[in-house]
Formats: C-alpha cells, structure tokens, sequence
C-alpha cells in the first residue's frame, strides 16, 4: 500500500497528539517503542477494514462486536480504516439503510442478531461503538485513513490516492482528519 496510508497515520497521529497533550504518547528509545513511563511497547496489529462502500467494519453479521475483538489472538492492536466521505457526506446516514442501498439486504438482516444497536445506528456512531469497544478491551487503534471515496482501494486510477485525484479533495480531506481527531480525542486506545 506504498507510503501514503503510513503518512496519513502519521499526520492523524499527530495531530491527535497535538491536541491531547494527556493521551499516552508513545514515543522512541534508541530501537524501541516505549510509553510515557518509558516502558517498551509492541504493536502487534491487524487490519480490520471500515473504508469499503459498506463503510461499517467486515464481519458484524456474523458475530457480536464484542466476542469479535475477544477472538483476538496473538495481537494488541487493530489499524482501523476509514473513508473520509463517511465523515464529510454520509455521516447521518444510517448503517442499515446503505446496507440496503448496496443491496446487501443480507448483511442487514445478519447484523440484527449479532449487533442490533448497529442497524439503525449512522455510520459515525458504528464507527464510534468499534473504537469504544477496543478500548474496553484494552487493544490499541490505529485510525486508519483510507480513502477519500470508500471503496476498495489502492489502484493506480480508483481516483483516491493523493493530490491531483478525482475523489482527493485536499480541503475535505483535512477537514475529514480533523473530524476524527477530535471524535477520538482523549480515547487513548487511538494511538
Ligand atoms: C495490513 O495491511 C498492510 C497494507 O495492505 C499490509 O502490508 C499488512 O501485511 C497487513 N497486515 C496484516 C497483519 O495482514
Ligand atoms: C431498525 O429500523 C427498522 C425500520 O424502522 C426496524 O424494522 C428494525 O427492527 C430496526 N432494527 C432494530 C435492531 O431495532
């Protein structure tokens, strides 16, 4: 995925550091990542993808949020992706609902066993409840930038790698890292 999602971890990093001089900074020592008591850190990540055209988190019709992140397995921490439009266009709008516009009535339906709370939640609130959910759980989260337009990506023509692009709007898009920077503030899972 070349250099450009690491970058905008980065600049999301730091601006969320920037703005919450309290959140658990992590920082370098020599080869290692350590904590603010200078303890060693070791990110041992996945991904978990909210940036597709669903826009929710892979999975949630099949099992429960919570047992979802419980299966975890020989990792502390989860880079969460994320579309900027979710945030700058579709932000009321409600999971189930562009589920439906997808046609993926399917998924709908799956989630109303396994995630009730999320079928009728807006895409943002979603967002929020998996963010709540690594941090009562005690994993790390890495909130991933993406994409501007969510959708599969990283192709040399999907319109959504950087300046020049038909879906990259600069201003939108800081706009967007600056609405999550401030969701996430003071949750210091967001590392
Ligand atoms: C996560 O995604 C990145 C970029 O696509 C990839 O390089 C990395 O191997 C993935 N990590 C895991 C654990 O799948
Ligand atoms: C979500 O809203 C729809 C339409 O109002 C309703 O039929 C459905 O039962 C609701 N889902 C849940 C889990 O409350």
């Amino acid at each position: 995925m070349k250099g450009k999602p690491l970058c905008l971890i980065l600049l999301l990093a730091l601006s969320l550091f920037a703005s919450h001089s309290n959140s658990l900074l992590l920082s370098t020592s020599k080869r290692w990542i350590v904590d603010e008591a200078w303890k060693r850190v070791k990110m041992h990540c996945v991904n978990w993808s909210s940036h597709l055209n669903s826009m929710l988190g892979e999975g949630l019709d099949l099992i429960s949020l919570k047992d979802l992140i419980e299966t975890r397995l020989q990792f502390n921490c989860v880079r969460y992706t994320w579309a900027t439009h979710m945030f700058k266009r579709y932000s009321s709008h409600k999971v189930g609902e562009t589920l439906d516009s997808l046609k993926l009535h399917g998924i709908r339906l799956g989630l109303r066993p396994y995630n009730p709370s999320l079928e009728n939640a807006t895409l943002v609130e979603a967002f929020d409840a998996v963010i709540d959910e690594f941090g009562r759980q005690g994993l790390m989260v890495l909130a991933d930038n993406h994409v501007s337009d969510p959708k599969w990506c990283c192709g040399h023509n999907d319109g959504n790698g950087f300046f020049g692009d038909e879906h990259f709007n600069p201003e939108e898009w800081l706009q967007g890292l600056s609405m999550v920077a401030n969701r996430v503030k003071g949750k210091s899972q967001v590392r």
